[in-house]
């Protein structure tokens, strides 16, 4: 995911202190980099497309010698605009003379830039970054920090800033709203800025943790801190930089990175969406479906995106009360399906190139039907197929077992159902209180993967010597069954099917025996007591159990421990035990992880 970074020469040279810091935030995966040096009335700018190797090689006979003052870095994970060097950070005014970084997403960059256009102004990229640049050259006062203070209440959305100019070029301004920023400091009196804590081990020994709405005005080697227009003071914190370099990223599979990194791919996804203070939702998106009036919400997807739906497609109606239809992309296009003015068609998509899904994308489109795009991608076919939507925002899935992509869909899908439940009159209560519990979801997935993983391998371990698997499941953890089981099959090659619990009885239950277990997710909610029935059927026929639940109320063979949480939340924490479970036993058995074999990340061709 996306970085900035800003380093004033002191001690280092400031290329490759820039160069250090964005290779050190690689893992997170982006799209393309770039860095801008600044000194008296002069600034140098720097782009490259993929790798920062490829920016490295662009450096490589650029001198940046002692006489710059300044430089700032971004690597991008594009959020609007396609990947090309017009749209790779840092972006500039019209006169070359502002320049910044920026992470995330302005909202409303759409109006800000058709105001802007009517002034005059022109633009050469697709960015909302570039909306920033242009707004500051058109506010422009005194100081940088003044024209900075002076744009910010136009925007809306989450960000992080760093801007400098050839106009003001002692000073710098630094922004955090909405997505992470920290000023480090050393003992050589060293300022430096950062989106990324762990990026400055080895530089920095004391940080500055900035909050939603602080400006930080730099000027020279001092620097002031105001919120709200009012100057503040901030706690200057020890970390223990040694204990930076041990958090380093280094997991043996991609898949397990990615595993590991849910509880920050939700907090993005909420990011600049929630307000969890005041219990509000705001998205583009939204502006959108308020235009409409929807009666039925129809999903397409497959496989994974797929169990993502069935779990939102409870959630629409339970929360929203409406109409679903449940569709796989590739049964779909058989269909002959009527398109009514009040259906919403709702595409999942990780990779957004899906040909299932694109497939049937065309054949609602060509009946005239609304369409809303779930897709982490961005710039895919899907997300730019669809009448409107929102992006994931999951960050580069690597492993073809999808895991955070679909956890950050399932974040997203309970966005929207949240927000046309609002408008739907739910119960304020019953809506701040799924609000409220939301907000701990990442903190509850970083206790089973720190507290629980260990037990949950050494279950995993236990299983390899087995050949069948049932995963079981009911109502929101059904879904959840289908996941696990799929998880399981992909990257263990071991047979496992998911069945809704009740049904195993009218034929699955002839398969049971003590060679054949089965994981029944079992949370403490509305269908406990069923599951305590389902688990004592299964005995009865020898069937050994792995149960993954808060109760005490329900005990299997094997025991999986998961936090308690919102009836409507659980699938947040059961689908992080089933793959980590399916991790562990593939681990086991020496498979190939991250590209299981006969498998593609995206399945672009029917
Ligand atoms: C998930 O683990 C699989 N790799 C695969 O089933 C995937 O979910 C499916 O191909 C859909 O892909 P998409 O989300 O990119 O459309
Ligand atoms: N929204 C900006 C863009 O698309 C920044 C994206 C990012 O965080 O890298 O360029």
């Amino acid at each position: 995911m996306c970085g900035i970074f800003w380093y004033k020469w002191k001690t280092h040279n400031i290329k490759d202190v820039l160069l250090t810091w964005l290779k050190r935030l690689e893992y997170r995966g982006y799209d393309s980099a770039g860095m801008a040096f600044l000194k008296k009335w002069e600034v140098k700018v720097v782009k490259a497309l993929g790798k920062v190797a490829n920016l490295e090689e662009k450096l490589r006979n650029i001198t940046i010698d002692n006489s710059f003052e300044a430089g700032m870095a971004h690597t991008r994970w594009a959020t609007h605009g396609g990947v090309t060097l017009e749209n790779t950070h840092p972006h500039w005014d019209s006169g070359q003379s502002i320049f910044l970084v920026h992470n995330w997403i302005i909202e409303n960059f759409k109006e800000l830039k058709q105001e802007l256009t009517k002034k005059g102004y022109s633009f050469y990229s697709q960015t909302d970054t570039e909306v920033i640049a242009k707004l500051l050259e058109d506010n422009k006062k005194d100081t940088l920090l003044k024209t900075v203070e002076s744009v910010l209440p136009l925007l809306e959305g989450a960000y992080a800033l760093l801007i400098f100019s050839k106009d003001f070029p002692d000073e710098m301004v630094a922004v955090r709203f909405g997505s992470p920023l920290v000023i480090g400091f050393n003992d050589q009196k060293e300022i430096f800025f950062s989106s990324d804590t762990q990026a400055l081990a080895g530089f920095a020994d004391k940080v500055i943790f900035l909050d939603d709405g602080d400006v930080v005005g730099v000027k020279g080697n001092d620097f002031v801190i105001k919120s709200n227009g009012k100057l503040i003071s901030k706690a200057i914190e020890k970390i223990d930089v040694e204990s930076l370099k041990a958090e380093k990223w280094d997991f043996p599979h991609y898949m397990l990175k990615e595993i590991f990194e849910q509880p920050e791919v939700l907090k993005n996804v909420f990011r600049g969406r929630v307000d969890f203070k005041s219990k509000t939702l705001h998205a583009d998106a939204f502006r959108e479906l308020d235009k409409l009036d929807i009666q039925r919400i129809v999903f397409i997807a497959s496989w994974t995106s797929y169990h993502a739906w069935i779990v939102a497609a409870r959630w629409f109606e339970d929360l929203v009360g409406l109409d679903t239809g449940v569709e796989i992309g590739s049964e779909f296009v058989y269909k002959n399906f009527k398109v009514k003015p009040t259906d919403l068609y709702v595409f999942i998509s990780q990779s957004g190139e899906t040909a299932d899904s694109i497939e049937a994308l065309k054949l609602v489109q060509a009946k005239g039907g609304k369409t809303f795009g779930i897709v982490n991608v961005v710039w895919s076919t899907i997300a730019r197929v669809t009448d409107m939507g929102m992006f994931t925002r999951a960050g580069t899935e690597v492993g073809v077992a999808s895991t955070k992509a679909f956890v950050a869909q399932l974040g997203t899908l309970l966005l929207v159902a949240l927000y046309l439940a609002y408008k739907n009159g739910i119960a304020k209560p019953e809506f701040d209180k799924i609000i409220e519990d939301l907000a701990a979801i990442p903190t509850k997935i970083e206790e089973i993967l720190y507290r629980e993983n260990a037990n949950i391998k050494d279950i995993a371990y236990q299983l390899v010597d087995y050949y069948n698997f049932f995963f079981l499941g009911r109502h929101y953890q059904l879904p959840i069954a289908m996941e696990g089981s799929l998880k399981f099959k992909e990257i263990t090659y071991l047979h496992s099917e998911a069945y809704p619990a009740w049904e195993l009885k009218h034929g699955p239950l002839a398969l049971i025996d003590e060679k054949n277990p089965s994981i029944l997710i079992a949370p403490n909610d509305l269908m406990l007591e069923h599951n305590i029935s389902t688990l004592e059927e299964v005995r009865a026929r020898k069937g050994k159990v792995v149960v993954i639940t808060d109760s005490q109320a329900i005990k299997g063979d094997w025991n999986i421990k998961i936090p308690s949480t919102n009836r409507f939340l659980y699938p947040f924490l059961t689908v992080v035990v089933s793959q980590l479970l399916a991790y562990h036993a593939a681990q086991k058995l020496w498979r190939e992880i991250d590209k299981p074999r006969n498998l593609a990340k995206s399945v672009t061709v029917k």
